[in-house]
C-alpha cells in the first residue's frame, strides 16, 4: 500500500513520475477523463481549507471518479469522540483513496496505520503538506524549466509554515540548491530541517532578516503567511503579523525572471499591486496543483493494486515503538490513543515519527 504522508515517502524518481505524469495531463485533458471511473476519493478535512480540498475534488472529478467526505469535523462522529483510527477504517469500507488534513501533527501517519486504503496527507498541524510540495515542484518545472541549481529565498513564517517544510526536504534532493531564510526570531525554520535536511545533504543555507538585502540572488521568493492559528500567544502574533510585505518597490532589485511563489491564503504579506508583475506566479500554482493532484491519485492508485487485509498495525524495523513519549502538545500521539514510534538520531537521541519533535528525557 503506498501512502504519501510526507515529501520523502516518494523517491525522487517516484516525484518525477507524478511530474511528467501531471505535465501529460495539461496537454491531454482528453485522455484522463474516465481514468478513475467507478473510484472514490474521501476528503477528510478537519482543518479549514479552499484550495487543497477543492484541487482533489475537482481533480477526482476531472478524472471520472466521485467525491465523498467532510469539511469540518463538528459534522461528523469526530465530533462524539471518534478516533482517526477508527474514522479511517471506517471510510476505508466506503472509498477508494483517502485524503486527510488535520490540525494534529501525525495524523495521517496514524491513518496509514488502520486504512487498507492509500492515505494523503493534505497538511498535518505545522508540520507537512507533501501535496502542497508537489504543487510547488509542478510550478517551478513549468516556469523556469529545471528543479536544480535554484536559489531560493522563503520568507516569513518558517517556524510553522508546513510548506516551507515539505519543500525545503524535496530541493534538498537535487543538486546546485542554495536555501535563504528570511524570518525574525521567533519564526525560524525548526532546527532538524536546518541540521539534518540541509547540512546533512550538503545544502548551503543562509539566515537573513530582510528580503531587500538577498533579493537580487532569488530564483525563487517563496512568501508565507504568519500562522496566526498555531500562535499560543497573541501578543506574539500581533507583533510579528507584518514582518514581511512584498510590495512593487521591494522587487525593483529582483531578476527579470525570478519567481513569487506563495501556497497561499495571502493575507497582507504581498500587496495587492504585485499580482500585475508577470514573476508572480501563485495563482498559475494553485492551478498547478489540481493537475498535480490528479496525477497523485492515479499514481497512488496504481502504486497500490490490492487492499491489504491485516486490520493492525505492522510497524518497520526502523521504528522504536512505545518506548518514549513525544515533547509536542500539538503531536496525535499525546491526544490520542495511538502507539508512539521514534527514531534514534545521529547524536543519539530519539525523534517522533508523527511530528519529529524530540522524545521527553526520562
Ligand atoms: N495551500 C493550501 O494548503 O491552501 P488551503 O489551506 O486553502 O488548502
Amino acid at each position: 500500500m503506498k501512502h504519501l504522508i510526507d515529501t520523502t515517502d516518494l523517491s525522487v524518481e517516484q516525484t518525477q513520475e507524478i511530474i511528467d505524469l501531471a505535465l501529460d495531463i495539461i496537454a491531454n485533458r482528453e485522455k484522463y477523463r474516465s481514468v478513475c471511473s467507478g473510484k472514490k476519493l474521501a476528503t477528510l478535512f478537519y482543518e479549514p481549507s479552499t484550495r487543497t480540498r477543492l484541487s482533489f475534488t475537482s481533480a477526482m472529478m476531472e478524472l471520472g471518479g466521485n467525491v465523498i467526505g467532510f469539511s469540518d469535523a463538528a459534522s461528523s462522529s469526530v465530533s462524539k469522540g471518534e478516533t482517526v483510527a477508527d474514522t479511517v477504517r471506517v471510510i476505508s469500507c466506503f472509498a477508494d483513496i483517502i485524503a486527510m488534513r488535520h490540525f494534529k501533527e501525525g495524523a495521517p501517519l496514524v491513518a496509514s496505520q488502520y486504512a487498507n486504503i492509500p492515505i494523503i496527507n493534505a497538511g498535518d498541524g505545522s508540520h507537512a503538506h507533501p501535496t502542497q510540495t508537489l504543487t510547488d515542484l509542478l510550478t517551478i518545472r513549468r516556469e523556469l524549466g529545471r528543479l536544480d541549481n535554484l536559489t531560493i529565498g522563503f520568507c516569513g513564517d518558517l517556524k510553522f509554515g508546513r510548506t516551507v517544510h515539505s519543500l525545503i526536504k524535496a530541493l534538498a534532493r537535487h543538486t546546485g540548491i542554495k536555501v535563504i531564510l528570511i524570518a525574525p526570531d521567533e519564526l525560524r525554520l525548526p532546527t532538524y530541517l536546518r541540521e539534518e535536511v540541509c547540512d546533512r545533504n550538503g545544502i548551503p543555507t543562509v539566515e537573513v532578516k530582510t528580503m531587500e538585502e538577498v533579493m537580487p540572488e532569488l530564483d525563487i521568493l517563496y512568501m508565507t503567511r504568519v500562522q496566526q492559528e498555531r500562535f499560543l500567544d497573541r501578543d506574539e502574533f500581533e507583533r510579528l503579523r507584518d514582518s514581511f510585505i512584498l510590495t512593487p518597490e521591494k522587487l525593483a532589485t529582483a531578476k527579470k525572471d525570478m519567481i513569487i511563489l506563495h501556497p497561499l491564503p495571502r493575507v497582507n504579506e504581498i500587496v495587492r499591486a504585485v499580482d500585475n508583475d508577470p514573476r508572480a506566479a501563485y495563482f498559475r500554482q494553485v492551478e498547478n496543483g489540481k493537475f498535480v493532484r490528479m496525477a497523485l491519485i492515479c499514481k497512488l492508485l496504481e502504486w497500490s493494486p490490492e487492499r491489504p487485509t491485516t486490520p493492525t498495525p505492522r510497524f518497520a524495523e526502523e521504528y522504536i515503538v512505545n518506548e518514549h513519549t513525544c515533547t509536542n502538545r500539538n503531536c496525535i500521539s499525546t491526544t490520542e490513543d495511538v502507539d508512539t514510534l521514534f527514531h534514534r538520531t545521529e547524536d543519539g537521541s530519539f525523534r517522533c515519527a508523527y511530528c519529529e519533535a524530540k522524545a521527553k528525557t526520562k
